[in-house]
């Protein structure tokens, strides 16, 4: 084992967070479900690609997940040739997924029973931030501040200690579902606006312009609309607030934004529209009212 960092999903966040190790000079050892992904990459990094999450554990001091759910995650862990099939002694393995608290605990008892350090470690931000080191990276580990200060994290970002599993999972599904939501209500209000006559565009411009929504529509622009190209899927987004929903169903709380938020997100996904970027379901519900609008006429 060495001070490399191996990192164990290689899609928009994980290829971005190794771009950028890698050009701080961290020697990386690289693995992806999919392999071409992981060859490619490599080469592109000057890394090591290994066949297995426990060849990259057996290989590396640090450990960094970085899948889309709970599935992925829990498969990536303890599936076959799994990071924690074997003894985890001197390892540190830090999850990047958006995953529910339930599963940052059963992740936590994983780790921990192969006898290595767990830290949950979600990220706010985009893999812009990833490249240019400005994610702000929640962090927390039963093994306390220490391991959230690892100098190659700070690399990637700000890290904020909050303490112990889950706190940082939720912390950043609340944040998810803080953001999720404004783009579902937009959609909703351009839905709306749309199915009285007044196209969103306009009802943007024209109104939300002059008030101070101005600075969320500016923020978003072409983004709001289906364009073909995402930063953060619609896809990945509806899990993250149905994520939101079941952990605030399990503090026996209602959800119902984050159930609304998530309906409308697998609406979107269902129609073909998942792999579109996250606020284009604003766009996405304004087309749905012009059509029926339009079919009515
Ligand atoms: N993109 C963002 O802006 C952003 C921001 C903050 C947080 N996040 C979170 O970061 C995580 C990754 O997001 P992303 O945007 O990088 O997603 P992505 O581009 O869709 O990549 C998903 C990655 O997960 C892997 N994967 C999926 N199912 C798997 C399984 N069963 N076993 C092993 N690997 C599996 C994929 O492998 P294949 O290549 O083989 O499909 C791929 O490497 C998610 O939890 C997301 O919510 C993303």
């Amino acid at each position: 084992m060495t001070g490399c960092i191996a990192i164990l999903g290689l899609g928009r966040m994980g290829s971005a967070m190794a771009r950028r190790l890698a050009a701080r000079g961290y020697s990386l050892v690289l693995w992806n479900r999919t392999p071409s992904k992981a060859r490619a990459l490599a080469e592109e990094l000057g890394a090591e690609v290994v066949a297995s999450p426990r060849e990259a554990a057996d290989a590396c001091e640090f450990v960094h997940i970085v899948v889309s759910d709970d599935e992925a995650s829990l498969e990536v862990l303890s599936g076959g040739n799994g990071v924690a099939t074997k003894p985890l002694t001197g390892r540190t393995v830090f999850n990047h997924t958006t995953v529910t608290p339930r599963h940052s605990i059963v992740a936590d008892s994983i780790v921990s029973r192969a006898g290595g350090v767990y830290v949950e470690a979600p990220v706010a931000g985009n893999p812009r931030n990833a490249l240019e080191g400005s994610l702000v990276i929640l962090c927390g580990s039963r093994a306390g501040e220490d391991v959230c200060s690892a100098k190659h994290l700070h690399d990637l970002g700000e890290v904020v200690y909050l303490g112990e599993p889950p706190r940082a999972s939720a912390a950043k599904l609340a944040f998810n579902l803080s953001f999720l939501s404004i783009v579902a209500g937009l959609g909703e209000a351009f839905a709306l606006a749309e199915s009285y006559g007044l196209s969103a565009e306009r009802f943007a411009r024209e109104v939300l312009g002059r008030t101070w929504l101005k600075a969320i529509v500016e923020r978003y622009g072409e983004r709001l609309w289906p364009r073909g190209k995402a930063s953060f899927a619609a896809a990945l987004a509806g899990k993250d607030a149905r994520y939101a929903f079941e952990a605030l169903t399990d503090a026996g709380l209602p959800g119902s934004v984050a159930a609304a938020v998530a309906s409308y997100y697998s609406l979107m996904t269902l129609m073909g529209y998942g792999e579109e970027d996250y606020p284009s379901l604003a766009g996405f519900l304004a087309n749905l009212a012009g059509n029926k609008r339009n079919q009515q006429n």
